[in-house]
């Protein structure tokens, strides 16, 4: 029997606010495990807002979203923060690593909300993920001391260290030079292959979107094309 797709988006739309900006319109797609889908399109086009409707950080005006075989869209908020927590890791464009903690501390901070209380099994999961970005040796740095490009590899790790499901990305490059934009964009592909990780990244940068296996452009809420890309 054939596996259910990892993520179902089923007609999905969203609307925001008193004026009713139709952010996303009936938008309908299938994300198998180990894919890496580079969700393309201008600024304003709804690729944020499709991403925070997959990771259930706000949620749809109609339409279902199943994941992992469960519909996000009928769960209650205590259960989707759950889902969110076990199944997905998020990486964002200005990498949203807290100041006041050490790389390793911001990296187990996903294992210690997740209730995992043995430390030296928290400890050997960030250093081996540390070490799977290259950044083994910043253990103890702070963000501040940290280039964008190595900020940026620390919050993947930190976006991986539960294993989750699924990794979001948004614009991950769009706050980094294109010498560290492609390190990190290397990253996610070696991750992608190397664990079958499961990504979804936006960027409006077409350079950044032609690592993907898979683009999805996106216009004004819909999408244009769907199409897999040949390396
Ligand atoms: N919280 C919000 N309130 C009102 N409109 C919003 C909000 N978030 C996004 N929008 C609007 O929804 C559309 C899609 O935005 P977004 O998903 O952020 O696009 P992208 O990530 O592709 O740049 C835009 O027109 C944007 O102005
Ligand atoms: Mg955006």
């Amino acid at each position: 029997m054939a596996s259910l797709p990892l993520l179902q988006i089923e007609s999905v739309s969203k609307n925001y606010g008193e004026h009713h900006v139709k952010a996303l319109s009936a938008v309908t797609i299938n994300i198998e495990r180990g894919e890496f889908v580079s969700l393309m399109g201008a600024s304003g086009c709804g690729k944020s807002t499709l991403l925070n409707l997959i990771a259930g950080l706000d949620s749809a005006s109609s339409g279902r979203i199943i994941f992992d075989g469960a519909d996000v869209t009928k769960l209650s908020d205590e259960a989707v923060t759950a889902l969110r927590a076990k199944k997905i890791g998020f990486v964002f464009q200005f990498f949203n690593l807290l100041s006041t903690l050490t790389v390793e501390e911001n990296v187990a901070l996903p294992l210690e909300l997740g209730g995992n209380t043995n430390a030296s099994e928290r400890q050997k999961r960030v250093l081996e993920m540390l070490t799977q970005v290259g950044m083994e040796s910043r253990l103890k740095f702070y963000p501040a001391q940290l280039s964008g490009g190595e900020m940026q590899r620390v919050a993947i790790a930190r976006a991986l260290v539960h294993k989750p499901e699924l990794i979001v990305a948004d614009e991950p490059t769009g706050n980094l030079d294109s010498e560290n934009g492609i390190k990190v964009l290397e990253l996610l592909k070696h991750l992608n292959k190397s664990l079958n990780q499961t990504i979804v990244m936006a960027t409006h940068s077409e350079e950044a979107g032609a690592i993907g296996d898979r683009i999805i452009r996106m216009k004004d809420g819909l999408v244009l094309s769907d199409s897999l890309v040949k390396h």
